[in-house]
């Protein structure tokens, strides 16, 4: 199984954002219950911030609905930096091991998605930390272990956890948090027809290799399980936990 924090890698799967929007299960399947993107605004809109980064944008669909003044973003894909500016918001290259910005810059930092594919996460991480206020808020969508269990156990993939999840993230966060929330997400996919569960697999090809859709009875359901992190009160670095 590959490693998604392998920088070729990633750098191979987002030279493109074809995958990644491909990925989006409402693109192949029905949703059921909440959804975690929500939740992660949310919780931006409740401290009211000024100017917020969204770091590893994507295709920029998130940072487009952030409901503050100054909303920037940064990722270390050019297609992904083009297709956020198409709609109109403010985009850069920038790894977000290294932001390009000052102390002290954001009122909220949004990461989704991103940090399982950072070989330094503790530095992403403490980089967040250094370019947010003293009062400044770190939102993150991220997976539980068991989200999509039945598809994964299904390909036989069901131990393939990403590195960055529910459970090793409350405590990778505290090291330049002074609180971390974890806010829990369940819903359901149900993807009507093979085919329909094959295209959203296809967008793994690159990350994983090529997967075949089950040959089960159809719809095929699986549970979806996300968390948002909520880490409040970035510790001034060097400072212990
Ligand atoms: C799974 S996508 C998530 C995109 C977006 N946050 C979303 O929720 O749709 C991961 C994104 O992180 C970006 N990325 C990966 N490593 C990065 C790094 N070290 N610095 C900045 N962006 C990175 C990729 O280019 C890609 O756009």
């Amino acid at each position: 199984m590959t490693r998604l924090s392998d920088h070729d890698l990633t750098e191979r799967e987002y030279r493109t954002t074809d995958r990644l929007s491909q990925r989006r299960l409402d693109r192949t399947g029905w949703l059921r219950g909440k959804d975690e993107r929500l939740l992660a605004l949310q919780a931006l809109a409740a401290i009211g911030p000024s100017r917020v980064l969204d770091a590893g944008c994507g295709t920029g669909d998130f940072a487009a609905l952030i409901a503050a003044p100054e909303v920037l973003c940064v990722d270390s894909s050019e297609a992904a930096v083009k297709a956020t500016e198409a709609k109109g918001l403010t985009a850069r290259v920038a790894d977000v091991q290294d932001l390009p910005y000052p102390d002290g810059y954001f009122d909220a930092v949004a990461c989704n998605w991103v940090l399982h594919h950072v070989p330094d996460r503790r530095k992403a991480i403490a980089e967040f930390a250094r370019v947010l206020t003293p009062s400044g808020r770190f939102v993150g969508c991220y997976n539980a272990p068991d989200h999509l269990g039945a598809l994964w156990s299904a390909l036989a993939l069901g131990d393939d956890a990403d590195d960055f999840n529910s459970a090793n993230g409350p405590g990778e966060l505290a090291e330049s948090f002074a609180t971390v929330e974890v806010r829990e997400v369940w819903g359901q996919v149900l993807w009507e027809e093979r085919d329909a569960l094959q295209t959203y697999l296809d967008a793994y090809s690159e990350l994983y290799g090529p997967l075949s859709a089950p040959d089960v009875s159809y719809p095929f359901r699986a549970a979806r399980h996300n968390v948002v992190f909520v880490a409040d009160r970035p510790r001034t670095q060097g400072a212990r936990p």
